[in-house]
């Protein structure tokens, strides 16, 4: 039977404009393609972000959860006064946004800490296995690393961990830590998709599976892909086209998607 994604559809096509964040539309097709084919190929698992903020890709993965799957979304929900404008309240915004949505998340699906406190022990018996799990955390390059080992911990046989801000510009130490990381685990770990700021990895042995699927998903039908090689393997380069671009913009010119929730 097809899993009812209505909530989800919904979130994607209008809401996920009023969660303040720090991704794209790109990323946000990606995320969707590739969750929603979990669940049709079966791929069971739970979902965990590490790093939150408001919400904005953590009801994503909410909305994905099938019967007898958790989500756990992991953050310090501090407001640290570095957050201005829309991007503040770090200690309320995702509690409220998660009201306003209507998602239900039981107390152990919220977990206010810091990461670096967490051990692979500990977070594997809160979560168990997971199919997609997001690092969004600190972006300073101890806590990449004990965030991504966290991840990896617990990531499933054909789980994906997405490390945010690989590519973004202001945040080297992402990078260089995720480098060394992947270094370390190439055995283990293999990026198979690159979006604007997203690296996204799998078990090597999924990895051109996942490769596959993107290049024939219908709900990336408007998407161009192109392949480059990372660590000397292939992986997949993913954007939007330019009408599709255009198309959002147009519509949030418009006021197609409310501003707020
Ligand atoms: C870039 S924001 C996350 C953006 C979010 N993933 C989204 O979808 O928009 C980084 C988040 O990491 C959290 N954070 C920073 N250091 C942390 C730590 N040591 N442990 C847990 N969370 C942390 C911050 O509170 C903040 O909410």
């Amino acid at each position: 039977m097809a899993a009812n994604f209505k909530a989800l559809d919904r979130y994607i096509a209008r809401q996920i404009e009023a969660v303040a964040g720090y991704f794209g539309h790109v990323e946000w097709a990606a995320i969707d393609a590739i969750g929603r084919w979990q669940v049709e190929r079966g791929i069971g698992g739970n979902l965990a972000e590490i790093g939150v903020h408001h919400g904005k890709l953590f009801f994503i993965l909410a909305l994905l959860r099938q019967a007898g799957e958790r989500a756990l979304a992991i953050d310090l929900f501090k407001d640290d006064g570095l957050n201005t404008g829309i991007h503040a309240g770090r200690d309320t915004a995702f509690f409220d946004n998660r009201a306003r949505l209507g998602i239900a998340l039981d107390e152990q699906e919220v977990w206010t800490v810091d990461s670096l406190t967490i051990t692979p022990e500990a977070l594997h018996a809160r979560i168990g296995d997971v199919r997609l799990f997001s690092v969004d955390g600190s972006h300073a390059y101890r806590n990449v690393l004990h965030d991504m080992r966290l991840a990896e911990a617990v990531l499933a046989d054909d789980g994906v961990m997405i490390v945010h801000d690989f590519f973004g510009i202001g945040w080297p130490d992402v990078s260089v830590a995720a480098i060394h990381l992947l270094t370390e685990m190439k055995d283990r770990l293999q990026p198979f998709l690159i979006t604007q700021y997203k690296l996204f990895i799998a078990r090597p042995a999924a990895a051109e599976r996942y490769r596959a699927m993107l290049a024939t998903n219908p709900r990336l039908r408007g998407a161009i892909l192109s392949e480059r090689t990372m660590f000397d393997r292939p992986i997949t380069l993913l954007n939007l086209a330019r009408r599709d671009l255009l198309q959002r913009r147009i519509k949030r010119k418009l006021g197609f998607y409310p501003k707020k929730l």
